[in-house]
């Protein structure tokens, strides 16, 4: 609602030229330490993995490394779901599923482990930026080689000037605003 968007409006801050010229860095560290908006942060994200009678509808939440596992952690407990990490290339001692991807600075791999997601099971992925896409786009391949499916995509900020909404397709995106 109106409060949490002014709060989120408040306690993200903007920091220039990081981590390359060019770049608008958005800070959440501010909204972090704030538990009050945390909380209603949390709370507004988990909304994404209910049905309207307020039940949840997914099995698991996926967190992307690193910032995606400050918010999707939480949104899992909010939900009485399972936490799934996603990692960065090397970081999970099992076998894994992998997928390369463009970032709008660099690019990265991202792991799954085989097993974290059942066949069948639904899931529900929570970053803090959609901006290419492109990490929503490489997590919903590994959600697919595991057999899951991609129930919805719950991010803080959605950046309206790059193409991630595209990205996401026909999936239910919430976005808590757009900037
Ligand atoms: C950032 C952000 C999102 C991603 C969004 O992650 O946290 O995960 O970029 O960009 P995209 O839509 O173009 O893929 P990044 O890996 O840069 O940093 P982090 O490890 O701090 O999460
Ligand atoms: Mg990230």
């Amino acid at each position: 609602g109106r409060p949490l968007l002014t709060a989120l409006e408040s306690l993200i801050w903007d920091v220039p030229d990081y981590p390359s010229p060019g770049i608008l860095f958005k800070d959440i560290t501010p909204l972090l330490a704030d538990h009050d908006t945390f909380t209603a942060t949390v709370q507004a994200l988990a909304d994404a993995g209910r049905d309207g009678s307020g039940a949840t509808v997914v099995d698991k939440v996926l967190g992307m490394e690193a910032r995606g596992f400050i918010l999707a952690a939480p949104v899992a407990l909010a939900l009485g779901a399972g936490f799934v990490p996603v990692r960065k290339a090397g970081k999970l001692p099992r076998e894994t599923h992998a997928v390369s991807y463009a970032l709008e600075y660099g690019e990265a791999t991202l792991e799954i482990h085989t097993d974290a997601v059942a066949p069948g099971e639904r899931v529900l992925l929570v970053d803090d930026v959609l901006a290419t896409g492109g990490t929503i786009d490489a997590t919903r391949q590994l959600v697919e080689a595991c057999g899951g499916t991609v129930a919805g995509v719950a991010v803080l900020m959605e950046l309206s000037a790059l193409p991630g909404r595209a990205a996401v397709g026909a999936l239910p995106l919430t976005a808590l605003m757009t900037v």
